[in-house]
């Protein structure tokens, strides 16, 4: 038996790069996943997983916020003292060589781009005790970012890649990188080994390509296909902080199952463990239960509020207070003086939005539509809900992977989808002759396609899953 702990998006952020004050309020508030807490939270989950029966650990990639140099090496000490415990094998990423160039440090009510952070070279020689060094094979990418196979015994293979860019603008691998893990992978294959590719960005769609668009790599269809052919059977992906776990089987009928890795920051601060036995794979999510922060004890509830609070803390503000409002808005990326004008109609909104219950929001519906939007005994039948509870369970499954399936005949299941599809039904009744009609209609599907898969999930349960080895 062969155990296997994985994390992926720390997102360790220096609090030497506060002072806490508005600026730094607003960037918080603004994220779904906690910032100045990120040490206690890492502290506690790597003491977790050091006094665990894992056999190694693995780290895939976004360690630090936003690629501060500061915050790698805080966040490096820490695996150093896991490390004492327990193999540890990382990737990085994205936010950890900064690739927006939007590293930061707050003071007040201001903000400066002014942070050293570090570039893929350098982190391969930081973090080279963490994989390369372990490595019989690596292979150094045209960013100078190493990926690296490793026996992790003599039935596990782990092939840990950069997946940062494919040369052609995209996340991804360039024909010679890809040739080389599709080199590992087969010799793996050929000992009868385990193989497990961990890397950053996802390789399979997770929920619908409207959402995961900007989050998988470049040519994903024809790279899975390959992979799965050539006897990869997981791939480790972190970057779209959502928990969840997907099958693909290629044309020849070989299975790849792809864990997505949420943050271990952010909602539900999961610490997943895959159990390699010769008869089965087991997938386990656990959670962080606990954290000390300053002398104080949270736990896992600190977390979830906080991802709720990027939600319903910019709905209160418009309702509440407009200068907070704006602030909120501009602090991730929307212009102040476009919405202003606005703010009166913008304050009504949220304001029925988070007070409406579903009854009445589906009145409305039903008023524009000829009572043709949504279904009448499927709205009665939840009529008193608040509206605004069930949307923050569909926004959190979301990252937690909890996403209930539904009875057909339930009528969350019945709105959800009357909401989804919505679009089409009104573009049909109304005749709209699109310019781009077939972007449209597709669009119109995957709206369609998230409902469905929010609400009567077609991937395997994203908690505990379990696949016979054949
Ligand atoms: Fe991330
Ligand atoms: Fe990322």
């Amino acid at each position: 038996m062969y155990k296997l702990t994985m994390i992926a998006d720390l997102h360790h952020f220096s609090n030497t790069l506060s002072d806490g004050g508005r600026a730094y309020q607003l960037r918080s508030s603004s994220d779904q996943k906690c910032l100045e807490e990120t040490g206690a939270i890492i502290d506690a989950a790597f003491k977790k997983i050091a006094e665990s029966d894992c056999d190694a650990v693995l780290i895939a990639g976004d360690l630090s916020n936003d690629g501060e140099k500061v915050a790698h090496e805080e966040v490096k000490k820490k695996i150093d003292v896991l490390a004492e415990k327990k193999p540890v094998y990382i990737v990085y990423a994205t936010h950890d060589w900064c690739c927006d160039g939007n590293a930061k440090r707050f003071e007040g009510d201001k903000y400066y781009n002014d942070v050293e952070t570090m570039t893929p070279p350098q982190l391969r020689e930081f973090y080279k005790d963490y994989g390369e060094k372990q490595a019989y094979s690596t292979f150094v990418n045209h960013l100078g970012a190493a990926s690296y196979a490793v026996k992790l015994s003599d039935k596990v293979r782990l092939i840990g890649v950069n997946d940062d860019q494919d040369g052609k603008g995209h996340s991804g691998y360039a024909d010679d990188h890809f040739e080389w893990i599709l080199e590992q992978v087969k010799d793996a294959k050929a000992k009868g080994e385990a193989v497990i590719i961990m890397e950053h960005h996802l390789l399979l769609s997770n929920i619908s390509m409207l959402v995961n668009q900007g989050q998988i790599i470049g040519e994903h269809d024809e790279r899975a296909e390959a992979l799965a052919q050539a006897g990869a059977d997981f791939v480790i992906v972190g970057h779209s902080h959502m928990q969840r776990t997907t099958s693909y089987v290629s044309k020849d009928g070989k299975l790849l199952t792809q864990i997505n890795l949420g943050s271990l920051c952010g909602h539900p601060a999961p610490i997943t463990t895959l159990t390699i036995t010769d008869e089965e794979y087991k997938i386990d999510v656990d959670y962080l239960e606990k954290f000390t922060y300053n002398g104080k004890e949270y736990d896992r509830e600190f977390i979830k509020a906080h991802s709720q609070e990027v939600l319903t803390g910019l709905l209160n503000a418009a309702v509440n207070d407009k200068e907070d409002f704006l602030d909120r808005l501009s602090a991730i990326g929307v212009q102040r003086e476009s919405v202003e004008k606005y703010y009166g109609i913008l304050r009504r909104v949220s304001k029925y939005a988070l007070n409406v219950t579903v009854g009445k929001a589906g009145r409305l519906v039903n008023f524009f539509t000829f009572g043709k939007g949504v279904d009448k005994k499927a709205v009665k039948a939840i009529k008193d809900d608040n509206l605004m509870d069930h949307i923050m369970d569909i926004f959190l499954s979301v990252f937690d992977g909890s996403i209930k399936s539904y009875d057909t005949s339930d009528p969350v299941y019945i709105i959800v989808h009357d909401v989804a599809t919505l679009p089409k039904r009104a573009s049909k009744v109304l005749k709209i002759k699109a310019l781009r009609k077939d972007k449209i209609q597709k669009i119109f599907g995957q709206i369609e396609e998230i409902a469905e898969e929010l609400t009567n999930p077609s991937a395997p349960n994203n908690q505990h899953h379990v696949i016979k080895r054949t």
